[in-house]
């Protein structure tokens, strides 16, 4: 596995390749877990080159965010990585991504600014912006995003195909822990009591869709399951539809930590 900490050492450790090259990038901010690992190793069945992107992107976090603590460790995530079978791993610095003259951004309408978007301001444009950077330093073929972040996964294949970039973006399921909490590098955030109190939140959603199943109401039903548990602060509970498919998406606050998750109702994630 080689590692690229540059942009010109991504580009040396490219060149060979060739431009036509099939190339499967797998965005990520680090701190990996067993989500980042479905989306590697679908890459590795599906690209004769993997590649994975460990970049702690600055732009998509508000002030009074959680950048300070989120977890990293780079050099557990280079193990992980190898162990995947990923062939390139792309860690630059902020200054490598973002020079201190950089002035242009991607703003992606409508889909930028609800759930996610509204409840972080500014969060899609800095997702966008260094997503469209990574696809033109990396020129993949496919690019893997995962199921458990689906308005981020419907707002880049938005501009992938707004921008005619011209790569196919893949969706994979979303992987859980035995609980059913979905893998997220914020769990290693959480205190034993709210991680405790976050298995609310699959259970509400899988609620939700029992209840769309039955041709009940799956927010009401998923709200009334959040409602139970006074740890969690929900943010949002809808049904939205996102690029062809209906999910069921949730977000909730507990303690200083915000978790998000959703479930399909109508289409299948395979
Ligand atoms: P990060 O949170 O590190 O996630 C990287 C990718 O892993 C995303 O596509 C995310 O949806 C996927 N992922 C995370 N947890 C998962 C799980 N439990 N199951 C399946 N996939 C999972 O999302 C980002 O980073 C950033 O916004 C990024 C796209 C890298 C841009 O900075």
């Amino acid at each position: 596995m080689t590692t690229a900490r540059t942009i010109d050492e991504l580009r040396r450790a490219l060149a060979p390749l060739g431009a036509d090259a099939d190339v499967g990038l797998v965005p990520t901010m680090g701190a990996l877990h067993g989500g980042h690992e479905a989306l590697a190793r679908r890459a590795r069945a599906e690209c004769a080159v993997v590649a994975l992107s460990i970049f702690l992107n600055p732009a998509q976090f508000s002030p009074g965010e959680d950048l300070e603590r989120y977890p990293r460790d780079l050099e557990q995530d280079l193990l992980l990585a190898a162990g995947w079978g990923v062939d390139l791993v792309f860690a630059p610095t902020v200054e490598e991504m973002y020079p201190a003259d950089f002035a242009t951004w991607v703003d992606v309408e409508g889909l930028g600014g609800t759930l996610e978007g509204a409840a972080r301001p500014g969060h899609f444009r800095g997702v966008a912006t260094v997503c469209l950077k990574l696809f033109n330093l990396v020129r993949p073929r496919r690019a893997y995003f995962g199921q458990k972040d689906a308005q981020q996964a419907a707002l880049v294949e938005r501009m992938a195909r707004d921008l005619n970039l011209g790569l196919e973006i893949r969706l994979v399921p979303t992987a859980r822990d035995e609980d059913g909490l979905a893998l997220s590098s914020r769990n290693a955030l959480l205190s034993t009591e709210e991680r405790e109190a976050a298995r609310a939140l699959p259970r509400a959603l899988a609620a939700g869709e029992r209840a769309h199943a039955a041709g009940e109401d799956a927010e009401e039903a998923a709200r009334s399951l959040l409602a139970a548990e006074p740890r969690l602060r929900p943010d949002y509970v809808r049904v939205e539809r996102l690029d062809g498919r209906v999910y069921l998406l949730a977000a909730v606050q507990a303690g200083d930590t915000r978790l998000i998750d959703n479930v399909v109702l109508e289409g299948a994630v395979e």
